[in-house]
């Protein structure tokens, strides 16, 4: 197997060629954020949460989708880095509906998580917000547009693993979204209710379903025998 040499923050290393910077520095047990990578599922390069600084490159680099080439030097956490990281942040912030408290997903969401690590204090940017309607007529999930950071993770799984197809990307630009065909609810879609897309969404845009409130009227209902 070819390998290739490679600097990380310093620490020297050799992986096999192909590698990407991300698997390269997983393997040294560095941390680089990301948000839209799905190992071996979704590798598109589409949040740039993973961004790293290469030596003699122009710009700052997905390391996700970059392959390791022989002595390139690689830093993960340089003042770049992390503002570029943070003003990423900002921006998919911007259009997302931050009513963490009474999301399902609070305290257990990829994006809180990384607003925290990352020390964000306040919003810099107001994006161009439109209200989507949240859709929870399916039995099984919900979708919520407007938590939605279209990292795509739920279309790959939806399409490539569970072969369902139920929901793709639709429009472009700032109306890009999440849709089922038609922009129907996704309980008319082909949908068979796996909930996969909601185990690999990083925040609340898909969830599975809860019925508490349904079980509580059950036990409540003194003509029901539970
Ligand atoms: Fe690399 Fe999203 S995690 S671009």
């Amino acid at each position: 197997m070819e390998m290739v040499n490679l600097t990380i923050d310093g620490i020297k290393t050799q992986v096999p060629k192909g590698t990407t910077v991300l698997a390269a520095a997983r393997s040294l047990n560095i941390n680089i954020p990301t948000l839209c990578f799905l190992k071996d599922i979704n590798e598109v390069g589409a949040c740039r949460m993973c961004v790293v600084e290469v030596k003699g490159a122009r710009s700052l680099q997905a390391s996700c989708v970059l392959p390791v080439a022989e002595g390139m030097e690689v830093k993960t956490n340089s003042k770049d880095v992390r503002e570029a990281r943070s003003v990423i942040l900002k921006l998919i912030l911007a259009r997302h509906e931050r009513e963490c408290l009474t999301c399902s997903r609070n305290l257990n969401c990829e994006l809180q998580k990384l607003c925290e690590e990352m020390g964000i204090d306040g919003l810099d940017f107001q994006g161009e917000k439109i209200t989507y309607a949240v859709d929870t007529a399916s039995p099984s999930v919900v979708r919520d547009q407007n938590k939605c950071i279209l990292c795509g993770d739920c279309v790959r799984m939806c399409n490539e693993v569970q072969n369902v197809g139920a929901i793709d990307f639709a429009h472009r630009g700032s109306k890009m979204t999440i849709s089922c065909a038609f922009e129907r609810p996704i309980a008319d879609s082909p949908c068979v209710g796996c909930g996969q897309c909601a185990a690999v969404c990083p925040t609340g845009a898909i969830v599975v379903k809860y019925d508490f409130h349904k079980i509580w009227k059950a036990l409540d209902d003194k003509n029901t025998k539970v």
